[in-house]
């Protein structure tokens, strides 16, 4: 099937140096992260993929399940990133900058971000990505980069709990994927990134600024046990959310936004 996925078909289509070179390619297991630690401790080297055409208990962040169907791209990426943790967030700013570019380079949807790590076609979630590392002192040892993107999943395939909040590559273009293509072209733009997202978040900061969904608009965050109503100014360098909040300028690391009211621009 021209939209399926395999080793061979990735390699076909890959035009990297390192990252997807070496690939592990299944048709199901639990969850690619696991996977992908495992390699890890096996010594698994930096840019291995793990790709499965359906996972059985695949996670979210906060701990939530995560839908994986066929017809998805579920895909962990190992790294051994010369960084120190508090660097960690722009591991998840990279992936997400990455998936959102290789997307619409394969498929021409009108791929966004949002933050912190959402990947959405208008106001709906397309993907998501999920950073896992291994820290020693204060040095991230080994880093687990997870990308799921609903490519070709029907409609009526996202149950009652995400059936208003989700959509797919599919559903948004009319058409299906090939899976190993856009995870050859994320992978791609991921290599590309790697020197900038190792060096500083200026180049990611200006590469998500120009797909960023939330930027310029009104928003309601959950800041630990606070709602707060703020005006969305981008991210900064760290992949924080920057914000204005009555009249002052702040940086969120860790929160969650819970509603949006779209400003005409
Ligand atoms: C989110 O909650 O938005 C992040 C979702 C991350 C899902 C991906 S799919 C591949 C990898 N394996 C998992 O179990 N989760 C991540």
């Amino acid at each position: 099937m021209a939209s399926g996925l395999s080793a061979e078909l990735l390699q076909h289509e890959l035009r990297t140096s390192l990252f997807g070179r070496a690939a592990r390619v299944l048709q199901e297991t639990d969850s690619t992260i696991d996977l992908a630690r495992e390699w890890v401790r096996e010594g698994g080297p930096e840019g291995g993929v793990v790709i499965a055409a359906r996972q059985r208990k695949g996670r979210g962040r906060l701990g939530r399940q995560w839908l994986s169907p066929m017809g998805g791209l579920w895909m962990s990426v190992i790294a051994r990133p010369p960084l120190q943790i508090a660097a960690a967030g722009r591991l998840g700013v990279g992936m997400a900058v990455a998936g959102a570019e290789g997307a619409r380079e394969a498929t021409d949807a009108a791929v966004g971000l949002k933050w912190p790590n959402d990947l959405v076609i208008g106001e709906k979630k397309v993907g998501g990505v999920l950073v896992e590392t291994e820290v020693v002192g204060d040095r991230i040892a080994a880093a687990v980069l997870s990308l799921g993107l609903n490519v070709n999943i029907p409609s009526a395939a996202f149950g009652g709990g995400v059936r208003d909040t989700a959509i797919s590559l599919l559903a948004a273009t009319g058409r299906e994927h090939s899976i190993a293509a856009v995870a050859a072209r994320i992978l791609e733009r991921l290599e590309a990134l790697w020197p900038s997202m190792m060096e500083s978040g200026t180049e990611l900061r200006q590469r998500w600024g120009k797909l960023d969904a939330l930027c310029g608009h009104e928003l309601e965050v959950a800041v630990g046990d606070q709602m707060v109503q703020c005006l969305a100014m981008g991210i900064g360098l760290g992949g924080e959310l920057a914000l204005v909040v009555n009249g002052e300028a702040r940086l969120v690391t860790a929160g969650e936004v819970r509603s949006v009211r779209r400003r005409l621009r």
